[in-house]
C-alpha cells in the first residue's frame, strides 16, 4: 500500500468512525426507544444519493469534566445538502448517541453554518431536534451557541421556509429554535419539548407530572398549538415534511411549484348546493365544502388538533398551491376565540411572507365572549388574525357561505381588508349580529313590557322576521359592492380558481417601514 492508498484508508475508517456517532451500544438504546439514529432518519428524508455532508470531522473543544479525553468526530450532529422530490435543502440532524445531542459551541457552528447557507442560495431548512439542551458541562459556550442559532433563525423568517422536526426528547434551548421556526413536527410516544423535564418540575413547583402529560406530541398539538403536526412514527413525520414542503416555494422570492391535475377547472358539484341546513343552527362539515372545490379533493391540514373551530392547510387549485383557512361551523359553532385566532393568524402569515395566495371559507357567528376569553386576551389574540389578514399583500379570496357576523366579518378577509375577490353563496347572512341577539337589543324594553307571553313572542317573532328580511342575506353586502357576486354553491370551484387566474400579476407593497408592530 503506498502512502496515498494509506491516507484515504485512513480517511474511510475515520469516516466509519464518524457515522458511528455515540458507537454501537448506544445506536440498540436508540433503536430500542424506537428511534432512529440521525443519519437513518436523514436517509429516509432525502432523495437517494443527494446527501453531501459538512463539516463531519468538527470536534468540541470543551476541557471541563474530562470531557477533554472524549472526542467524537461530528460532536453530535450530522449537517449537509440533499434534495428531496429534487428539490434542494438544508438539514441538520442532532445525534442522541453522542452526550444526548447536546449543544455544544462546536454543534452550533456547524448548524449555523447550514443555515447561512440556506438563507444565502434561498433553500428550506429542516432541523431533526433529538437533545437535551445547552451541554452543560461547556457552561455559557452552550448558551451562546444556542443564540447564535436563535438569531439566525430569526433572520431566516419569512426568508426561507424553516420546518422542525422533534424525534426525541428535547429540553431548554432544544425547545425554542423549534418555536421559531414556521412548522413543528413531533412525533406520537417518543418525543418531548419542555422548558424543563418532570424532574425539575417537580422540585420547582412540587408538579408530579409526566415527561407526555408535560410535553409529549399529542400535548403540544391539541392544548399548547406549539407542534403543528403529531406524527403516528418517525416515518410519518418524514412523510409530512415531504407533503408539507411540496406546497412550499423555495424561498420568499419564489412561489410554490405548480402540480398538474386532471380535475377540471370548469368541475362544478352539485353536492355544494344541498350543504347549508334550514337550521341556522345545525352544524354541517367545512371538510366537505373544502374537499369538493379543491383539486381531487386533497386537503393537506396543518394544526388539525388545535382550536378545531377553525380550519387551515394547504391545497392546490388549478394547480397552484393555496392556503385555505375555514371556520368550521361543527366544533363550537365556528366562534373565533384565543386559540383560533392565534392558529389562523400565524398561518395567514406563513402564506403571505411565501407568496402563498388565500382561500378563505367564512362561517362565523362572531368572537367567543365571557371572563375566560378577555382575562386571555381575546382582544389582543383576535386583533392577531385582523392584522394578519390586513397586513396580507398576496391574493386573497373569500367566500361566505353561511353566519358573517360583526368583528368577526370584518376579520375573516372582508373586503375593506383589502380583500381581493368576495364572494357570498344566496345562504349568506353578512350582518351586524344574527337576529335574535339584534331584537333583544334594539327592541329589549318593549319585549320586557309586554306582559302577555303571546303577544311578546309574536312582537319578537314580526321584529324578528323584518330584521332577517332586511339583514340576513349577502345582498345588503351585494348592493353596497362589499362583496363582488352572490355565488351558487356548485359553481365555487371554477369562479375561486377564475378569481385566482385573473389575481396572478397582483403587486401590492406595503408603506415603507422599519417593521410592524404586530399585536403580540
Ligand atoms: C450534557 C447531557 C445533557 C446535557 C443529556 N446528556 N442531556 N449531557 N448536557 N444537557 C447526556 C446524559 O448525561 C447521558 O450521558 C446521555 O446524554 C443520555 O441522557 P439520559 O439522561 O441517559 O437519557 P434519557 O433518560 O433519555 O433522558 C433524556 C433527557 C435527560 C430527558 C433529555 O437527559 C435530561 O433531562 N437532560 C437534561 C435536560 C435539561 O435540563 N436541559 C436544559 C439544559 S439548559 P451518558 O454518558 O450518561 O449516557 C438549556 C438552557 C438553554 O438548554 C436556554 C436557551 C433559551
Amino acid at each position: 500500500m503506498n502512502i496515498q492508498e494509506e491516507k484515504i484508508k485512513e480517511l474511510v475508517a475515520r469516516r466509519e468512525g464518524a457515522r458511528l456517532g455515540g458507537g454501537e451500544k448506544r445506536i440498540e438504546a436508540q433503536h430500542a426507544k424506537g428511534k432512529l439514529t440521525a443519519r437513518e432518519r436523514l436517509e429516509k428524508l432525502l432523495d437517494p444519493g443527494s446527501f453531501e455532508e459538512y463539516d463531519m470531522f468538527v470536534q468540541h473543544r470543551c476541557t471541563n469534566f474530562g470531557m477533554e479525553a472524549s472526542h467524537i468526530d461530528g460532536d453530535g450532529v450530522v449537517t449537509g445538502q440533499g434534495t428531496i422530490d429534487g428539490r434542494l435543502v438544508f438539514v441538520f440532524a442532532q445525534d442522541f448517541t453522542v452526550n444526548g445531542g447536546s449543544l455544544s459551541k462546536t454543534m452550533s457552528e456547524k448548524i449555523c453554518k447550514v443555515m447561512d447557507t440556506a438563507a444565502k442560495v434561498g433553500a428550506p431548512l429542516i432541523g431533526l431536534n433529538d437533545s437535551g439542551g445547552a451541554r452543560i458541562q461547556e457552561g455559557i459556550d452552550a448558551l451562546a451557541g444556542y443564540a447564535d442559532i436563535f438569531e439566525r433563525n430569526i433572520l431566516s423568517s419569512g426568508v426561507i421556509p424553516q420546518i422542525s422536526l422533534i424525534m426525541g426528547p428535547c429540553a431548554g434551548g432544544a425547545v425554542y429554535s423549534p418555536a421559531l421556526t414556521d412548522f413543528t413536527l413531533m412525533v406520537k410516544d417518543t418525543s418531548y419539548m419542555f422548558l424543563t423535564g418532570p424532574s425539575v418540575v417537580k422540585s420547582v413547583t412540587g408538579e408530579d407530572v409526566t415527561q407526555e402529560d408535560l410535553g409529549g406530541a399529542l400535548v403540544h398539538a391539541s392544548k399548547s398549538g406549539v407542534a403543528h403536526f403529531a406524527a403516528d412514527s418517525e416515518d410519518d413525520a418524514i412523510a409530512k415534511v415531504k407533503k408539507l414542503l411540496s406546497f412550499l416555494p423555495q424561498n420568499n422570492l419564489e412561489t410554490a411549484p405548480a402540480r398538474p391535475t386532471a380535475d377540471p377547472v370548469g368541475r362544478t358539484e352539485d353536492s355544494l348546493n344541498a350543504v347549508i341546513p334550514d337550521n341556522p343552527n345545525k352544524a354541517y362539515d367545512m371538510y366537505g365544502v373544502i374537499g369538493a372545490v379543491v383539486d381531487d379533493g386533497e386537503f393537506f391540514e396543518v394544526h388539525k388538533d388545535f382550536a378545531k373551530n377553525i380550519i387551515v392547510g394547504f391545497a392546490h387549485l388549478g394547480g397552484r398551491s393555496v392556503g385555505v383557512v375555514a371556520n368550521q361551523p361543527g366544533v363550537l359553532a365556528g366562534v373565533l376565540d384565543i386559540n383560533a385566532s392565534r392558529k389562523a393568524a400565524r398561518f395567514v402569515r406563513f402564506c403571505d411572507a411565501f407568496n402563498i395566495p388565500l382561500l378563505t371559507l367564512v362561517d362565523v357567528p362572531g368572537f367567543l365572549c365571557g371572563t375566560q376569553q378577555e382575562y386571555g386576551a381575546i382582544i389582543t389574540n383576535g386583533a392577531k388574525l385582523l392584522y394578519a389578514y390586513g397586513e396580507a399583500t398576496v391574493p386573497k379570496v373569500t367566500v361566505t357561505l353561511r353566519k358573517s357576523y360583526g368583528g368577526a366579518h370584518i376579520v375573516m378577509s372582508c373586503k375593506q381588508l383589502r380583500g381581493d375577490v368576495n364572494y357570498a353563496w344566496p345562504s349568506a347572512n353578512i350582518a351586524v349580529m344574527g337576529a335574535d341577539g339584534a331584537v333583544g337589543v334594539l327592541y329589549g324594553k318593549e319585549l320586557k313590557a309586554e306582559t302577555d307571553p303571546e303577544k311578546k313572542a309574536a312582537l319578537a317573532e314580526a321584529k324578528k322576521a323584518e330584521y332577517n328580511e332586511l339583514f340576513c342575506n349577502p345582498y345588503q353586502a351585494a348592493q353596497k359592492g362589499y362583496i363582488e357576486d352572490v355565488i351558487e354553491p356548485r359553481n365555487t370551484r371554477f369562479r375561486v380558481i377564475r378569481a385566482f387566474e385573473m389575481l396572478e400579476g397582483k403587486r401590492l407593497e406595503m408603506p415603507a417601514k422599519k417593521h410592524d408592530n404586530l399585536p403580540l
